[in-house]
């Protein structure tokens, strides 16, 4: 089996991505170490802090951002970070030719239910001009050079893309190698399988409630055919199903709170997913428009997401569109 740098050459990348990518899949695999130690290392619980999305932050959401921001300063290719977990970008090397946007712990619900999570991606080029400003970061994602997320589960996984499709790698504990076990990922344009919150049906508006009621009936609706439901409660892990089987996935607006259009975010949860997702024959759509055509208005943006098998997701915005 190759390994992620053999892959990464292959693809006729440029160097200096190349050794950026080697970076945060080193993080990732130290994160790895950390998370799986669990108890034993006593990082579970919460680090009794606020992030600015005024989430209570957990150890290992600390733990983890400090270990790829300690490893993306380092970095000479890297100009500057926007991370989940810090209220403003943080500059690096003025010379760095890459701005990477990143959620060091998704899902960290699960952490002490030793659930999967994951760490998110998204990298884009850096434009000439310094010192580096937010606004730098406000590109939409189609611009992303690459993006990727590592799930942390049963075996640790990166998904990548890059130059060409999208891979997934299997990172061998003997060898400590990221390994390529997948190298062309495709999702099915159908589907009999969504992923969503249905706790929070009551808030969501019409079309969704429309659309969700419709997969209900199954056979006896207008669908005509059963639906099945899964909901890990981490992008990262919902996303990765439906890279392997398809499937269609949302964290739609929500009336709970209305200045906050959706509780996912566009620049490290959002926008990477939807590369992902596209790259492998899928669609990406907040509930009106391509998640990667959105143009960004600060780093910390939240959008409706649904994306997943095409076909069904497609069918999904019908309901929104009126088309
Ligand atoms: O990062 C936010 C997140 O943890 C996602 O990974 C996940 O899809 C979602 O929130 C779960 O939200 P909820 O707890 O409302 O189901
Ligand atoms: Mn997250």
């Amino acid at each position: 089996m190759q390994r992620l740098p053999q892959v990464l050459q292959s693809q006729l990348l440029q160097p200096a991505l190349i050794t950026l990518l080697a970076t945060l899949a080193d993080g990732c695999r130290d994160i790895a170490r950390q998370i799986s130690r669990g108890a034993v290392a006593g990082v579970l619980g919460n680090a009794g802090a606020e992030n600015v999305q005024g989430e209570a932050q957990k150890k290992l959401d600390v733990i983890a951002n400090d270990i790829l921001k300690a490893l993306l300063l380092a970095e000479p290719s890297v100009r500057a970070l926007a991370s989940e977990e810090e209220t403003e970008i943080v500059a690096a090397n003025p010379d760095g030719r890459f701005l990477v946007a990143f959620d060091p712990l998704d899902g960290s619900s699960n952490i002490d239910i030793n659930g999967s999570v994951g760490t998110i991606f998204s990298i884009f080029e850096a434009p000439g001009a310094t010192p580096v400003t937010e606004a730098d970061f406000l590109r939409p994602g189609r611009q992303q050079i690459a993006a990727g997320y590592v799930l942390y589960g049963p075996s640790v996984m990166l998904a990548l893309t890059a130059g060409q499709g999208v891979q997934f790698y299997t990172l061998d504990p003997v060898s400590n190698e990221f390994l390529l076990t997948s190298e062309r990922v495709a999702i099915p344009a159908q589907t009999q399988e969504f992923a969503i919150n249905m706790s929070n049906q009551r808030f969501w508006a019409e079309p969704m409630r429309r659309y969700i009621a419709d997969l209900l009936l199954g056979k006896d609706g207008p669908r005509k055919k059963n639906f099945n439901m899964r909901w890990v409660a981490a992008m990262v892990s919902d996303v990765h199903r439906i890279l392997c089987r398809g499937g269609i996935f949302s964290y739609p607006w929500d009336r709970r709170e209305p200045d906050k259009p959706g509780k996912l975010r566009l620049m490290y949860e959002a926008n990477p997913m939807a590369l992902l997702i596209e790259r492998a024959g899928g669609e990406a759509w907040t509930d009106a428009a391509k998640i990667l055509d959105l143009q960004p208005e600060h780093i910390h943006q939240r959008v409706p997401v649904i994306l997943g098998s095409a076909e069904e997701v497609l069918h999904c915005i019908s309901y929104h569109t009126g088309r």
